[in-house]
């Protein structure tokens, strides 16, 4: 295939482009890389307050606190379907005084409430610690039924892009790729323009009759596409993208030993994440007791889970693993899913309590997870880049008063973890 002088531009702008691109996008899988490092506390756990006052508002979050793990409003759970439960008492006085000492209106022979327990076989724990207001808030919440999902999403969107927008200081993924994108674009429009210069000039010369006729045949001649492709510069060219490529994919393939991102065994016990964490809002440190006073989170034993399942869903074979392990004694031989090597320290509490990081900032969404699985990738440069661009929680922790003091005076900089010895070998190797 025979083309002209203006195409053989082309040509070359476009294999200047094509280079340029592969550069391109390997840099922006590092960008990536290093950006997905910094995982913002996204989508944690909506907070339990709604919006902005009311009683109503008020009463969901004491519900939430308080009687969510035993009502629903449509079924039953450990207790009553709530919905229409306050138009089922004599005045909401009464059943403000049944909520706050159950117990004392069953025995007292109320004969409404004598037929619930009848029903139940269990007293409704008293809720005596609970102020006035916060029953009759938690009876108007009761009275309206539950509010739309829709709303809590919204507000749970929140305190996520907070924590982006205070991460900051690395490199911004989205911005690298926007930059790339308007360079790609700035490269096509000098393409276009070329060519329309070669065709004008072109021409141009074509009609110029003062030429020499061995110039213009030069300038006329035709490219062959054939000779192009087997061309020494060609082939090189070929080669060294082909050795690139081959490089990367090895690269990756080597680094990747040893990483266990998105690790996720089938438990013995079918737990889900989502329906305890998720669905019923219980709080991760109400199994996971370690997280704020020392290195491991742990995993609950099964007292924990008997809090609740001696009464909730007892029949269900899944319980029934919990029941007959509390009988024979046996822990539950949950299978680990995160697993530092020995030579690496690395502490809850530090980071939960100490540092304020939210469990989801290292673990993800796991209030979403069915089934629990590795979110990070856990290597020391996923330690190393966060310590990189968190700052540390300093104001009302005295401990670091004097540290913030001195690092004022030096810098305007924001005091990153990186500042107070996060990167040095032996805070996290013995
Ligand atoms: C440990 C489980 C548990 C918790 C927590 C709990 N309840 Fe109950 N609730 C029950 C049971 C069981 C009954 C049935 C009455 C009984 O046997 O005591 C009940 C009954 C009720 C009723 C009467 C329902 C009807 O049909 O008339 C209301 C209203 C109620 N609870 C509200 C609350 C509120 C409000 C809270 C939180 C402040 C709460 N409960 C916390 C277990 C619980
Ligand atoms: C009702 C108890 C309960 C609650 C609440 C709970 N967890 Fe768990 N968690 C467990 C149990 C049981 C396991 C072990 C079984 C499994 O891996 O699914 C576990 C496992 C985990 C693991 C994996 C541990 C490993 O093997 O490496 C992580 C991480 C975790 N939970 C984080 C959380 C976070 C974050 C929350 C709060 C959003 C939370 N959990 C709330 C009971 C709970
Ligand atoms: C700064 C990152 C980070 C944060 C924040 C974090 N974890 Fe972890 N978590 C880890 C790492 C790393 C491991 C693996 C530890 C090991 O193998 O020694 C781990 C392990 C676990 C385990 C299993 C092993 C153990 O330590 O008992 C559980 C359960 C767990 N985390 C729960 C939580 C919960 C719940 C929270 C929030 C309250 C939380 N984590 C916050 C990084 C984090
Ligand atoms: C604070 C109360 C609470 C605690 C603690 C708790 N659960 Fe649950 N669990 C629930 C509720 C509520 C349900 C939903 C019951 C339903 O679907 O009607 C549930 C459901 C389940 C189910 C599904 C049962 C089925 O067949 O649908 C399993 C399995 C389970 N829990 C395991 C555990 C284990 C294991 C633990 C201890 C690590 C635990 N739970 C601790 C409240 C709790
Ligand atoms: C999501 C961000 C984040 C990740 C990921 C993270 N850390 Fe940290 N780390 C922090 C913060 C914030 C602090 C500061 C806590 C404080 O104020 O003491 C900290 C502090 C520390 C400290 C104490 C440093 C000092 O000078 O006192 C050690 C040790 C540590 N981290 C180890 C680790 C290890 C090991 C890993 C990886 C397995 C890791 N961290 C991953 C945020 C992180
Ligand atoms: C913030 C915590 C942190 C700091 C600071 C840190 N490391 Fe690490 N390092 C780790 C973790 C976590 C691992 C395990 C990662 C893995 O298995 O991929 C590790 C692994 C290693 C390994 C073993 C690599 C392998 O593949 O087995 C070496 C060697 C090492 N670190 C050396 C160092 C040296 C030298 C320094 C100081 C310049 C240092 N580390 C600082 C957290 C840290």
């Amino acid at each position: 295939m025979k083309v002209t002088l203006g195409s053989r531009f082309g040509i070359g702008i476009l294999s200047l482009l094509f280079s340029v691109s592969i550069v391109a996008t390997s840099f922006a899988q590092a960008g990536a890389d290093s950006a997905a490092g910094a995982q913002p506390a996204a989508a944690a756990a909506a907070p339990a307050a709604g919006g902005a006052g009311g009683d109503i508002a008020a009463g969901e979050a004491v519900f939430n606190a308080n009687c969510k793990q035993c009502h629903a409003f449509n079924e039953v759970v450990v207790g009553p379907a709530l919905a229409g439960a306050v138009g089922r008492w004599p005045s909401e006085a009464a059943l403000a005084k049944f909520i706050k000492y159950p117990q004392k209106v069953i025995d007292g022979g109320d004969p409404y409430a004598k037929g619930l327990y009848e029903k139940y076989k269990q007293y409704m724990p008293n809720h005596d610690f609970l102020s006035d207001a916060d029953i009759s808030n938690v009876i108007a919440y009761i009275k309206k039924g539950p509010t739309e999902p829709a709303a809590t999403a919204a507000t749970a969107g929140a305190p996520g892009a907070e924590a982006a927008a205070t991460a900051g200081g690395g490199v911004d993924g989205g911005a690298f790729n926007i930059v790339l994108g308007i360079l790609l674009l700035v490269l096509v429009i000098v393409l276009i323009v070329l060519i329309l210069m070669v065709n004008i000039l072109t021409r141009a010369v074509n009609n110029n009759d003062s030429i020499p006729a061995e110039d213009k045949a030069f300038i006329q001649q035709k490219t062959n596409f054939g000779a192009f492709f087997l061309s020494p510069a060609f082939k090189t060219f070929v080669i060294v993208v082909g050795v690139f490529f081959l490089a990367k994919a090895g690269y990756d393939r080597v680094y990747a030993v040893g990483i266990q991102q998105g690790y996720a065994p089938k438990q013995p016990i079918a737990f889900s994440h989502k329906l305890h964490a998720g669905m019923y809002e219980i709080d991760c440190n109400y199994c996971h007791i370690g997280v704020n006073k020392g290195k491991r989170a742990t995993i609950p034993s099964v007292n924990i889970c008997m809090n609740c399942h001696n009464a909730i869903k007892t029949k269900s074979p899944e319980i029934q693993k919990i029941w007959r392990a509390v009988r024979t004694n046996q822990p539950i031989e949950w299978v680990r899913v995160h697993n530092l090597p020995d030579l690496a320290y690395f502490n809850h509490a530090q980071h939960v309590k100490v540092g304020g990081v939210e469990c989801q900032a290292c673990h993800g969404d796991v209030q979403n997870m069915e089934v629990i699985k590795q979110h990070s990738t856990l290597t020391m440069g996923w330690c190393i880049n966060c310590h990189r661009q968190t700052s540390v929680k300093a104001e009302g922790n005295a401990y670091y008063d004097k540290l913030l003091y001195l690092h004022k005076q030096q810098t305007k900089r924001e005091m990153k973890v990186a500042d107070i010895g996060g990167l040095e070998c032996s805070k996290c190797h013995y």
